[in-house]
């Protein structure tokens, strides 16, 4: 399981879905879109995965061979070229997962970086407005959490699993082919052991994630009590507060004791499966090698085998909820890319008319806010010229900033005309526009970094001197 990603619940999942239109081909679509784009490293990763597994499969054959013809007939130099063959072939699986996994890393880091740049370029472009109703709890989310489990959808772990249903399905055709009834009597447990896995494993989830609910409460309740400890001693509430505490640990230790009853449940329960299903392979296999009809050889590369294909059962049950997790979060980033923003540029956009020999005219212009309930600004009629000091007075709520918001186009008026010189402000780029504009807001902005990267913000080519000036 990847870090950082944000598991959701089943029940979560099953009400997003139900809203969702979204099809699994579209997500597929949306993200291999930038795996596609490295063709090279792709087709290389799938070489590799074929590898896997066909090392896997070869892997048994040497086990096979020591028993039959080795020891079968007592030849010891037969046994050492098996058995060099046996851990030569071991070496090279390992050294093939090696360089497999970190490519496949690579792939999914380049591909997501890919997704990610994007829609927070996307989210960077929208308007002003966009910012002050969306919340940025919520937008932080969605460019963490939500990319994460898009990520997990091609992360080396879903790739590994890709490979494992190779060896699975290569293995288990092997196993038909040979002997199709043994291969029957061992893969009766699978469907068993997928519906165990899949039933605990969601329910598993399900505490966990009402555990870790709890949790944050638990600190939230902590954070609360001891900030606002004035409150609490001259009101008395120690007993109160302490209660209520207790509450809340209270449900968190049954949310604890529930995931681990589920877990302690669930592990002795795959491995009884598994064992029956090692049992039957027994059981079955051995009547045919009694009967004449296999090798003991074949009977142990058969157990070989069986773990092989039981590996896969558990990881794919994994890949079926990385699926669902990231189905909900790509509609959730699918929102923010079909996001269009209102204020952008005209077709031909002209530039900022510098130096202006007039000044800026505003006629008629109206503006109202989506939030609020009345104009902020009605008919605003004014000229400011240039060459002097202009200053915009009024109560507060007046509309002062508006105005200024509309200068820059960080809002769009409603109505009216805004005209710099001969220009119309909707004509002119906004790059340009806003380059020739300075604010000075009445709120203080300080973004992250030393004084003079604050000062030269936006002009990343400003001399020292300018700087200093
Ligand atoms: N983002 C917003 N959404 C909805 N209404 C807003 C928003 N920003 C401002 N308003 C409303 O628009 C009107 C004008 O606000 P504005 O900020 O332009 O006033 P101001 O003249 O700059 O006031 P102050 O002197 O307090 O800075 C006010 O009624 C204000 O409540
Ligand atoms: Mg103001």
């Amino acid at each position: 399981m990847q870090r950082g990603s944000r598991w959701l619940s089943p029940s979560e999942i099953k009400a997003a879905l139900k809203n969702s239109d979204t099809t699994l081909m579209e997500m597929l679509r949306f993200v291999f879109s930038s795996v596609l784009k490295r063709r090279y490293l792709l087709i290389l990763n799938v070489l590799l995965l074929l590898m896997v597994a066909g090392l896997n499969f070869i892997i048994p054959q040497f086990t096979k061979n020591i028993i039959d013809q080795a020891i079968g007939q007592r030849s010891v130099n037969e046994l050492i070229s098996q058995v060099v063959w046996l851990i030569v072939t071991t070496i090279a699986l390992g050294v093939v997962n090696f360089v497999s996994t970190y490519l496949m890393q690579r792939l999914s880091q380049e591909s997501i970086t890919e997704i990610r740049l994007q829609t927070y370029y996307r989210i960077l472009q929208q308007d002003y407005a966009y910012f002050q109703n969306a919340k940025t709890g919520d937008l932080m989310v969605r460019l963490t959490g939500d990319i994460n489990s898009l990520q997990n959808l091609i992360s080396s772990d879903t790739f590994g699993i890709v490979g494992n249903l190779f060896t699975f399905i290569a293995v288990l055709g092997f196993l038909y082919a040979q002997n199709w009834e043994l291969a029957l009597a061992i893969s009766l447990t699978f469907p068993v052991l997928f519906v165990i896995i899949r039933f605990f494993r969601s329910r598993i989830r399900e505490a966990f994630s009402k555990l870790r609910a709890t949790s944050s409460r638990i600190s939230n309740q902590l954070q609360a009590t001891l900030t606002e400890i004035e409150l609490i001693k001259s009101f008395t509430t120690e007993q109160q507060e302490t209660a209520n505490f207790e509450a809340i640990v209270a449900e968190s230790n049954r949310y604890q004791l529930e995931a681990t009853r589920l877990q302690a449940i669930f592990n002795p329960l795959v491995t009884l499966v598994n064992t029956i299903g090692v049992a039957i392979a027994l059981g079955v296999g051995g009547y045919f090698v009694i009967q004449q009809r296999m090798t003991v050889g074949d009977l142990v590369a058969y157990l070989s085998y069986l773990t092989l294909l039981q590996d896969p059962i558990r990881s794919f049950s994994r890949l079926l909820n990385v699926f669902q997790t990231a189905q909900v979060s790509y509609d959730r980033i699918k929102e923010i890319m079909a996001y269009e923003p209102t204020i952008i540029d005209a077709p031909h956009p002209v530039a900022f008319p510098s130096p202006l020999r007039r000044g800026i005219q505003l006629t008629d212009v109206t503006f109202h806010y989506d939030m609020g309930n009345v104009d902020a600004l009605e008919n605003i009629n004014m000229m400011i010229p240039i060459g002097q000091t202009t200053a915009l007075v009024g109560r507060s709520g007046a509309g002062k900033s508006t105005v200024v918001r509309l200068l820059t186009r960080l809002y769009e008026r409603s109505g009216g005309k805004i005209m710099f010189d001969d220009v119309a402000i909707e004509h002119i780029s906004m790059k340009s526009l806003r380059q020739h504009i300075s604010f000075v807001s009445q709120e203080v902005t300080i973004i992250d970094g030393t004084i003079s990267e604050n000062i030269a913000y936006g002009t990343p080519a400003a001399t020292e001197a300018a700087i200093w000036n």
